[in-house]
């Protein structure tokens, strides 16, 4: 449970993404929040409104970015102009780290736009490892690479997707961005069981833990970000800051988006989650009576 040159932005407490729809309450009420999350691609731009939100955002709080397209594991090399422009917007931001996910997405240049799931295999490993690796050197920052949630697997798989992702992390010296909804939604979908997931992961090396909500279907589970987090994904939250200790965590609510105290309140939770020997050491902010 030591600090960690991966996670050793203790103070950092709970954040919540930023949304559009929650810049006029942010302006308006200075709320306070540890930090807020953003999706880097939506201000890779090279002005205009999105950049000048960004700024006063920056005036006021810590930012950290969180990416959806380097697509490590793409066989295709990574993008160099989109790494130019993501170094660019780090420099902007003074993001502690990056992060992205632990996929693929493009082949010969064609994008899918999506995060599709890797073949958990040793070739695998070796061309994520590098690329990530690739990614860091060049952006000179810390890579913390995340679980994807997913709906299909490789029959051709060499071990567990745990394994690959701490085989991955090892190799490429990256943090790991551990997302507890995802790794709740893949389980049902794939009939693993979580907590030997969360059990499993290099825990030395988890920068951030994201929460969410997602949706029950008779036959799956789906990684909505449109609900609260559900009660088995509050579980696993809580084994995971047994295991990793206070970590960097964020809440992601991207559809059908309430209030921003709503959010706010939701991610606040996560609070009452940290195991007893760190009740004392409350992370940024409070929870509401209300927020029950
Ligand atoms: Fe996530």
């Amino acid at each position: 449970m030591a600090a960690n040159r991966f996670n050793g932005y203790t103070d950092y407490g709970v954040g919540v993404g930023l949304r559009i729809p929650h810049y006029d309450h942010i302006f308006a009420e200075k709320p306070s929040v540890g930090w807020f999350e953003i999706i880097s691609e939506n201000y890779m731009v090279d002005g205009g409104q999105p950049l000048a939100m960004l700024d006063r955002i920056l005036e006021q709080y810590r930012v950290v970015q969180h990416g959806v397209s380097l697509y490590f594991g793409s066989a295709d090399r990574l993008n160099q102009e989109h790494l130019r422009r993501l170094k660019a917007l780090t420099r902007r931001t003074k993001t502690p780290w990056v992060s992205d996910h632990l996929c693929w997405g493009s082949v010969d240049g064609t994008y899918s736009h999506d995060l599709l799931p890797l073949p958990y295999t040793w070739e695998a490993v070796r061309k994520t490892a590098a690329n990530i690796r690739e990614a860091q050197e060049f952006l000179e920052l810390p890579v913390a690479v995340e679980n994807v949630s997913s709906y299909a697997e490789f029959h051709c798989s060499e071990m567990t997707e745990w394994e690959f992702l701490n085989e991955v992390a090892e190799r490429a010296d990256c943090g790991i961005l551990l997302d507890v909804n995802n790794i709740y939604v893949s389980s049902w979908n794939h009939g693993f069981d979580p907590l030997e997931y969360v059990n499993a992961v290099e825990a030395e090396r988890v920068a951030q833990i994201h929460i969410a909500g997602h949706s029950k279907f008779e036959k799956y589970r789906l990684d909505t970000h449109d609900h609260p987090v559900l009660d088995p994904v509050w579980k696993l939250y809580r084994r995971a800051v047994e295991r990793c200790g206070r970590t960097a965590t964020l809440l992601e609510w991207d559809d059908r988006i309430p209030s921003f105290d709503e959010v706010h309140n939701e991610a606040l939770k996560a609070n009452r989650y940290l195991p007893q020997e760190m009740a004392g050491v409350s992370l940024a902010g409070a929870v509401s009576d209300d927020a029950a």
